[in-house]
């Protein structure tokens, strides 16, 4: 059978980066193959999304947007690329996802856009899709490209790692030629044997890493696969300390961590202690809508003082009932079901790990250090978020820098050799059944670790602690997969502790606190 499946581009990815890179290249006539290790294309932390998209608010500008990135970012944003994402992104929200795959955003009764707010911005210009904006955005691309002749997404293919002429290729002569992406060996889960996938040009959108942390927003596909895989390529990885604490997820027993939207916040709602007092307004002007860092900080350090398991948000003083249910059906209807009334009583909330704001080093037009290689969305660094993601602008990044990987491919093109230097090895896998008991329970300890050492509060002794155990994590999953039948489990183990160790030397080497890596036995920013 064919285990060499060739295109001109491939993204490994289904969210909002890899499919609109995907849609620009296969509507210039680039055949494109798109991989995802869910067994449904729509698998992604784009599809869980809630909040919504920036797109322009009333007595708006490119320059205060601009300066609300910068600021939410802490001082560690690059002020360029929040230039790119300020002047392209309401235009590319207007062309791609209003006109070209229609998105269903809410209107008004008068037709104009229902704009909603979230901490941090100076002006509501956020658009929504009830508050599962995540998931209208995804469908209508799915629903798009599906329209498409040359694009082909494969299910169920878990990337293994990039295949590259010095790391793969038997000839030592390519040891001294810059370094080059061919593609990537990836698994099928149902096929159960491992692919080549070859084209000229490959671009990594596999977005977050939230599951290395005990409790995360991400949904499970979100291993660090991204993260790893061009790590063990040699590429940089940068601003890995800064991982994004969400202030409000729901706190019950059941739930895995449920999104509660920060546009709940935006539209009224306030953070109060479990015996109702507010308290925001000691940490920040700005109150309940303060930079989430702050609000996550917050909400740890009032937990942590006086004992308490969750802080209460409470929306249902602010708003009437009515309007709570047409305006967030989703989070009414999931909180019922876990007994929670938000129309008629507060909701107990905790913080929990949501986004990376560090990533794949890569320029203004999406490229890695790596020829032929590109990482657009949450698995990219571009700088945008610096410090602290400003809310609602992780999707514009993946829409505005998908377009500009397209772009930069297109423009590149000729530059992109044509074939394969020699015939493409095989990567042996071993004979070992991983033992599922073993993996769950490194599981287990990963995110303990990571939680409990490398969370919203670091010290250098509870780093150190991190890095010696994650090392020694590391060496022996590596050991055993060596021998091991491969498997999407042990794939996505592999990936998730060499992530974790890489933020965890992240944090340990950056002694300064800013935005969302705080450091408590060192200074404060
Ligand atoms: C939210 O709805 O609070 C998430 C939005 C975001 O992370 O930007």
């Amino acid at each position: 059978m064919e285990d060499i499946v060739k295109s001109d581009v491939l993204v490994v990815g289904t969210g909002i980066g890899g499919l609109v890179t995907a849609m620009f290249l296969a509507e210039s006539g680039f055949k494109v193959n798109v991989i995802t290790k869910g067994e449904r294309p729509e698998e992604s932390n784009t599809d869980n999304a809630q909040g919504g998209i920036i797109y322009k608010g009333e007595e708006d500008s490119k320059e205060l947007l601009v300066k609300d990135i910068l600021e939410a970012g802490a001082g560690a944003s690059n002020p360029e690329a929040a230039e790119i994402l300020a002047e392209y992104g309401p235009k590319l929200v207007e062309e791609v996802l209003i006109k070209k795959v229609r998105v269903n955003f809410n209107r008004r009764e008068d037709g104009s856009f229902d704009l909603t707010e979230e901490g941090a911005h100076s002006v509501r210009r956020i658009l929504h899709a009830d508050d599962l904006t995540g998931r209208a955005i995804e469908r209508s691309l799915l629903n798009y490209i599906s329209g498409l002749e040359n694009v082909e997404i494969y299910t169920s293919h878990v990337a293994i790692d990039i295949l590259t002429l010095q790391h793969h290729c038997r000839n030592p002569v390519f040891v001294y030629k810059q370094p080059e992406a061919l593609g990537v060996y990836a698994y099928s889960e149902k096929e159960k044997r491992v692919k080549r996938f070859v084209a000229k040009a490959t671009v990594i959108a596999t977005g977050g890493l939230g599951q290395i942390y005990l409790h995360t927003t991400n949904p499970d596909v979100a291993t660090g696969d991204g993260f790893a895989m061009a790590y063990r390529a040699g590429l940089p990885l940068i601003n890995m300390e800064y991982i994004q604490f969400h202030p409000t997820t729901l706190y019950h027993k059941d739930a895995k961590r449920f999104l509660i939207s920060e546009s709940v916040r935006g539209e009224g709602a306030v953070l109060k202690t479990p015996d109702g007092k507010e308290f925001m307004k000691k940490y920040h002007p700005l109150g309940s809508l303060a930079p989430r860092d702050v609000v996550s900080r917050a909400i740890h350090e009032e937990m942590t003082e006086n004992g308490y398991k969750y802080v209460l948000l409470d929306l249902a003083s602010y708003m009437d009932a009515e309007k709570i249910k047409e305006r967030f059906p989703n989070i009414y209807k999931t909180c019922l079901k876990y007994g929670i009334d938000i129309t008629k009583e507060p909701i107990p909330v905790v913080p929990a790990v949501h986004f990376a704001c560090g990533g794949i080093k890569v320029n203004m037009w999406s490229e890695t250090d790596m020829k032929r290689l590109f990482a657009v969305g949450e698995v990219a660094c571009t700088g945008v978020h610096g410090a602290n993601r400003l809310a609602s602008t992780s999707l514009l990044e993946g829409l505005v820098f998908g377009w500009r990987a397209a772009e930069r491919i297109k423009q590149r093109w000729n530059e992109f050799s044509q074939e394969f230097p020699e015939p493409i090895p095989w990567i042996d896998t071993g004979e070992f059944k991983p033992d599922p008991a073993l993996i769950n329970q490194d599981w287990i300890t990963l995110k303990h670790i990571m939680w409990n050492y490398v969370g919203l509060v670091r010290t250098e002794k509870r780093l150190k602690r991190a890095i010696y155990d994650l090392r020694h994590l590391w060496w022996e999953v590596e050991e055993f997969y060596r021998k091991a039948k491969i498997t999407r489990q042990l794939i996505e183990l592999r990936n998730g502790i060499l992530v974790g160790l890489v933020v965890a030397r992240a944090a340990f080497r950056n002694r300064e606190s800013r935005g969302c890596h705080f450091r408590k036995d060192t200074q404060q920013w």
